[in-house]
């Protein structure tokens, strides 16, 4: 669903991968890229190669790697020249001390130096380095110098280094450095820095090795309410139980079977410092109180499996966060009833209701159709619609 709705589609970046040990993150940058449609060629310095192979790059850029300004085999064109007039964003990741002061005083001297002062298209620096390095007078003349001169910087984050010293230095993000690509090319992102955990699909609860107690939640509706989210640059969490699906490239996914598990993955998390929680999963609410660790045979005319309740999840933590919670409730009767209980119980801000014994709606369905109440009793019907399209529009309603 997310290809459709992508507007890095067909965009022509340059990535300059300069020497630093967050050389690997490249990757990750260049995998989101290539999966939302960007043609992504990659130019290397000779100190990057020591930290990430050029094959890794061409293979995940599915294009040539270009390393030298004076290849064995030169075309008509010098190639970084040809190149520069093809581009629509220029990214510098990581971004050295040195490429920084090169650029900012116009030095050419290799592949990436020379093309970068070559380039008029926009360009991101997004610098990693030691925070002594980031606080040195010319680095930060530098910086100021790139400025003036309209190239944008990710500044580092702070946090433990490779040197394992603590400071200002880290490279920014994947999804920062994602979101800055996306605001280059004037795409609305009313989610930028905000954390949000999304859940989606069935938990399995097992009776033994071979069996297991579920539902028939595919996925479809958490996973849209994920594309949507990443598509308004929210760093996405998802915690997915096991579902056929392929998550938004840019969501970082967690996957769960059980219901402790999702309960176990929530602990772990930091969630002060969460935005939005959507509890879209269609958790099991009973799970076997006995784990049979070998298959139970067939020698009996009847079995009765003893089931114990699953923790409330959503009503475990949303003591431990601000963020703002959208539970789902699925009904067969009393909906209306039963949504505003669950609004209620849980301590949630939202609730979306919709139904699992109506055609197009509920379970598995590429469609839906839901009601959302809120605290204040505002009541929204959202008519039968295409799930991503129904995600949109409880995402906009829920951030407005
Ligand atoms: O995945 P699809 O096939 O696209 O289907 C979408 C959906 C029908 C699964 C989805 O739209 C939906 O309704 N999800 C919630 C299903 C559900 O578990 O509803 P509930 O009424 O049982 O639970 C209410 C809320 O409490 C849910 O947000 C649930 O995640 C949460 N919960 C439930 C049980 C539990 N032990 N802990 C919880 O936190």
């Amino acid at each position: 669903m997310h290809q459709k709705i992508n507007s890095l589609k067909n965009k022509n970046i340059l990535i300059c991968v300069t020497g630093s040990i967050a050389a690997y993150k490249t990757c990750e940058i260049i995998r989101i890229l290539k999966k939302q449609g960007s043609n992504v060629k990659v130019m290397m310095t000779k100190s990057a190669e020591k930290f990430v192979g050029k094959s890794t790059f061409a293979a995940l850029s599915n294009n040539e790697v270009i390393t030298d300004l004076f290849p064995d085999t030169p075309k008509a064109g010098l190639e970084h020249i040809e190149l520069s007039f093809e581009l629509d964003l220029v990214l510098v990741m990581p971004a050295t001390a040195n490429i920084l002061s090169k650029v900012a005083n116009g030095i050419a001297d290799d592949v990436v130096s020379t093309t970068l002062c070559v380039c008029e298209q926009t360009t991101i620096f997004a610098p990693a380095m030691n925070y002594k390095m980031w606080q040195n007078k010319s680095v930060i003349e530098s910086v100021d110098k790139l400025i003036s001169m309209n190239k944008r910087i990710v500044n580092p984050e702070s946090g433990y280094l490779a040197s394992l010293h603590e400071g200002e230095g880290r490279l920014a993000n994947v999804n920062t450095i994602i979101n800055e690509i996306k605001d280059v090319f004037k795409i609305r992102l009313p989610l930028k820095n905000k954390n949000i955990i999304i859940t989606a699909g069935p938990t399995l609860e097992p009776i033994d090795p071979v069996r297991f107690i579920s539902n028939h939640s595919s996925g479809k509706m958490g996973y849209a309410i994920v594309d949507a989210v990443c598509n308004k640059g929210g760093n996405v969490t998802l915690l997915s139980g096991p579902v056929n699906l392929k998550p938004h490239p840019e969501a970082n996914v967690i996957n769960i079977k059980t219901a402790s598990d999702l309960l176990v993955e929530f602990e772990k998390m930091d969630l002060k410092n969460v935005d939005y929680i959507f509890m879209c999963a269609a958790v099991v609410d009973y799970t076997p109180t006995k784990k049979y660790d070998k298959k139970i045979k067939r020698d009996k005319s009847s079995f009765v499996i003893d089931l114990k309740e699953n923790p409330d999840i959503i009503k475990t933590i949303s003591e431990k966060t601000n963020a703002t919670i959208i539970v789902f409730a699925l009904e067969t009767n009393d909906g209306f009833i039963n949504a505003k209980n669950k609004l209620k119980n849980k301590n949630a801000d939202y609730v979306v209701l919709n139904y699992a014994n109506k055609k197009g709606q509920g379970f598995n369905s590429n469609t839906n159709h839901v009601y959302i109440f809120d605290k204040n009793g505002i009541e929204i019907e959202l008519r039968k619609d295409r799930k991503d399209r129904i995600a949109e529009k409880i995402v906009d309603l829920v951030i407005n």
